[in-house]
């Protein structure tokens, strides 16, 4: 893959780029999600739409697209944001996913920059994520990202008969 990519949020026209690319990434990465495969390949078009194309703010919860110079997609992230009041300070990254032949090139790295930059405008106080405790490259680049670990969820995950651990990490935005 060459050429650089740009980082922006997520419109309507994405729908169908962005089920195949999730799709793609919960069939690699059981341990890495929460969501399944199976169940995921299941839901109508309309989720996808929803997902992509709710306008952005404060109260949405919002993806951005990593996109390659000739305009297909390379990595995602979203921010869940809460609907309760005494919550609605805190959001959760979720979703993270750079596609093979874009990594190790700051896809990842990007999208978090974005992500925080965005909470700080929108007046969050922090961000938090959960990460399989396996997941070294995931580990590695929330680090390097400032999210350090506040917890450990034992066998949150269950997917092929093994239980995976997640590390909660959370940052100051
Ligand atoms: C984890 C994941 C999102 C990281 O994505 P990425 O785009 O490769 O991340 P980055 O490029 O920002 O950084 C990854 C590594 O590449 C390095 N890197 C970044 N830019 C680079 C460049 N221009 N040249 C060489 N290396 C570079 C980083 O230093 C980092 O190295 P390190 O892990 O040895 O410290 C990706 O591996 C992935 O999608 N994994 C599967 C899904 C997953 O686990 N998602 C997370 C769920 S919690």
């Amino acid at each position: 893959m060459t050429g650089a990519f740009t980082i922006r949020e997520s419109t309507a026209e994405d729908a169908p780029a962005y089920r195949e690319m999730r799709l793609e990434a919960l069939l690699a990465h059981p341990e890495a999600f929460g969501s399944d495969y199976a169940e995921s390949a299941t839901r109508p078009p309309s989720h996808w739409l929803e997902r992509v194309s709710l306008p952005h703010g404060r109260e949405r919860n919002n993806l951005w697209f990593a996109v390659g110079p000739d305009g297909a997609l390379a990595g995602v992230l979203g921010v869940y944001t809460e609907s309760m009041a005494k919550l609605r300070q805190v959001g959760t990254v979720v979703s993270v996913y750079s596609r093979p032949a874009w990594r190790r090139r700051g896809v990842a790295d990007a999208l978090l920059g974005q992500a925080i930059a965005w909470a700080r405008a929108a007046g969050f106080r922090r961000l938090r994520l959960a990460v399989a405790a396996t997941n070294v490259a995931a580990i590695r680049t929330y680090a390097r990202a400032g999210f350090s670990v506040y917890g450990v969820e034992p066998e949150v995950i269950s997917t092929g008969g093994v239980y995976y651990d997640e590390l909660l990490r959370g940052r100051a935005v």
